[in-house]
């Protein structure tokens, strides 16, 4: 019998406070109309002092375990992508592992920014495939605002904090796939472009963890391309058309972003999942934070084909196509 990865739940998680474009213009030089005509985002929610990831990612974790209703002790892979950890080590991933109270498992953070829920879910799709693991949790969490200059309003005003997270299950697969599960995945990196988007620190750099710096509008046109590029190769790999696609579920960076992206895909923006407005690019959460809205909402039917579509610093993007 051949495996398939089935996602049996999701969850996710947003910090209480709530800071709207209005609150940033009282201390920037900014404007509501220039962040939402620009971006599309009204508000992004903060991580309170002393909230750190692994709280975000343990409370998105618990939710979709719940979903799920497995117990967190099944989970023997826990991947995490976050480009926040709460510390350079260990991997926030086996914090949160300690906090779902997991005893042994496979546990390991994945950094790729924005595309880093992406890529995990393609690693453990991978693990699930190799009988390597049975049952996985890929979580997607970032305290993000935590390295923002605030002083920079060209980066500040984009970002957010939030979690988001799948549990996924070995299960069969079928030939013409349409037994649930993901289907496909694709992954790209390309580091000749590390420096249009990245942090100006680190550990071995600068023993800082240093703040974003951005070059927006070369990082706008690569997103565009590169996620509606990847999109088209698993189109192509399993030979379907942009019709067959009833979601897409693009990383939420800035709403002209998954416009320009729609556009270059002849895909109606009535199915791309926007969620960008009210939680900001939260990084590696925004995906599963929007998958979970559009199932909880009742969008995402079962038998429905989901593309879930990533890009961020590296550069690196990529995609998976999901059965539901
Ligand atoms: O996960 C991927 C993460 N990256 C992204 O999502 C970013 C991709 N890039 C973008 O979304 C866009 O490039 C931005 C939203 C960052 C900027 O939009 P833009 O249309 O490319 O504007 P711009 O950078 O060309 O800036 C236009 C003007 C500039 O003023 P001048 O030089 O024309 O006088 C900026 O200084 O807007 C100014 N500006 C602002 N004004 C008010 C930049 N940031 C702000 C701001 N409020 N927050």
């Amino acid at each position: 019998m051949d495996v398939r990865s089935q996602i049996i739940g999701c969850g996710s998680y947003l910090p209480d406070r709530i800071v709207t474009n209005a609150e940033l213009a009282e201390q920037l030089d900014t404007s509501d109309e220039w962040i939402t005509s620009r971006s599309g985002i009204r508000q992004r929610h903060i991580a309170a002092d002393g909230e750190l990831t692994s709280d975000l990612a343990f409370r998105a974790s618990e939710r979709a375990l719940a979903d799920a209703g497995m117990a967190a002790t099944d989970v023997d892979l826990i991947i995490l992508g976050t480009t926040t950890p709460d510390n350079t080590f260990p991997a926030t991933a086996t914090k949160v592992q300690a906090m779902l109270g997991i005893g042994d498992a496979v546990a390991f953070d994945v950094q790729a920014v924005c595309t880093g829920f992406v890529y995990g879910l393609s690693v453990a799709d991978n693990f699930i495939k190799a009988r390597q693991a049975e049952t996985a949790l890929v979580i997607g969490a970032e305290t993000f605002t935590r390295i923002l200059d605030w002083e920079d309003r060209g980066t500040c005003v984009l970002f957010g904090d939030g979690a988001g997270a799948v549990v996924l299950r070995a299960g069969e697969a079928d030939a013409d796939g349409k037994a649930p599960g993901i289907l496909s995945t694709r992954l790209h990196s390309d580091g000749r472009y590390n420096d249009v988007l990245y942090v100006d620190g680190g550990p071995s750099s600068t023993k800082t963890s240093g703040f974003v710096r951005m070059a927006g509008k070369e990082v706008f046109r690569h997103a565009v391309a590169n996620m509606a590029a990847v999109v088209e190769e698993i189109l192509g790999e399993r030979g379907l058309t942009i019709d067959d696609i009833d979601w897409l579920i693009p990383h939420q960076a800035n709403k002209r972003i998954l416009d320009g992206t729609a556009r270059k895909l002849n895909l109606p923006a009535e199915r791309v999942v926007v969620t960008v407005e009210h939680h900001a690019n939260t990084s590696a959460a925004s995906i599963p934070l929007a998958l979970d809205e559009a199932v909880r909402d009742g969008r995402i039917q079962s038998g429905q084909l989901v593309m879930l579509d990533g890009m961020g610093g590296g550069l690196t993007w990529g995609a998976g196509l999901v059965r539901w």
